[in-house]
């Protein structure tokens, strides 16, 4: 399986910290917002990585990530998604690096506590179509919002003003081949972008989406609040696991 950071998009709510650079490129807490969605897929075990990145700043990415050294690896992909056309927009630009495998999309912003493996392993042995997790949140007219029946996940709305559950559809996306097939189909929404969420509905409708529940927090970091949320919540964990845990963080999931 492969794995595809998207790292795209101008970050215009986050102006002005986002006007000379990425978003992907700013601090959260000791590292650069970018370096936590790769360390999620190598944990994974998916070290064949590709970078959709964009915008004037996209050198910087390779002066920063070069080869993957620090991730253990020996090299990385990188493509360059022309304006801010949506995630789906950006994903379809990763059809030639897939090359007909199965692919773990993570949005550049997505930051999480636990680990994806099981997720992983789980789909590596799924026959076709896509799996998507979830994770239990107190303001998911932020998100995609998953209606579940029973064990079935039978549609998902984009920032829903009445969400139908409390289930965001996190930034972590598994897809087989067929996700390029899904993504030309697609018309822009009512924001001018390709969404993701279409994409995903588009599996839902031919039976094949699975979901899983995130394990530990998780959090975006492509707003004022949820920068800083993502900054404490990193500094809390990682100050937990060295012994001392000052309690500044608010949770992002319940
Ligand atoms: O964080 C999870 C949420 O991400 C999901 O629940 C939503 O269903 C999904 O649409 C998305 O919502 P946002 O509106 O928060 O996405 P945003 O526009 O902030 O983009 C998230 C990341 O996707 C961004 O950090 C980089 C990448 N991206 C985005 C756009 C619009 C691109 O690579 N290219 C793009 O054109």
């Amino acid at each position: 399986m492969k794995g595809i950071v998207l790292a795209g998009g101008t970050g215009s709510r986050l102006f002005p910290l986002t006007k000379i650079t990425n978003k992907h490129l700013l601090p959260i807490y000791d590292k650069p917002m970018i370096y936590y969605p790769i360390e999620t897929l190598v944990e994974a075990g998916i070290k064949d990585l590709l970078i959709v990145t964009g915008g004037r700043n996209s050198g910087d990415f390779l002066r920063l990530l070069a080869n993957g050294k620090e991730f253990g690896l020996k090299h990385i992909n990188y493509t360059y998604q022309e304006g801010e056309g949506g995630i789906a927009e950006a994903l379809a630009l990763a059809e030639h690096f897939a090359d007909n495998d199965k692919i773990c999309v993570i949005l550049g912003d997505n930051i999480i506590e636990g680990s994806i493996k099981g997720a992983a392993e789980d789909f590596r042995h799924q026959e076709r179509g896509a799996k998507i997790l979830l994770k239990e949140v107190h303001d998911a007219e932020r998100f995609g919002v998953a209606e579940i029946q029973g064990d079935r996940i039978v549609g998902i709305e984009e920032k829903p003003q009445r969400p139908k559950s409390n289930y965001a559809v996190t930034g972590i996306y598994l897809y087989d081949e067929t996700v390029f097939d899904k993504t030309r189909t697609l018309k822009p929404s009512a924001r001018g972008e390709l969404e993701i969420t279409d994409v995903n509905n588009a599996y839902i409708r031919e039976g094949t989406m699975t979901f899983d529940f995130l394990d530990g927090w998780w959090t975006d970091a492509g707003t004022f609040e949820s920068l800083l949320r993502a900054a404490n919540l990193v500094y809390e964990t990682r100050h937990r696991q060295g012994g001392s845990a000052p309690a500044t963080a608010g949770a992002a999931g319940l």
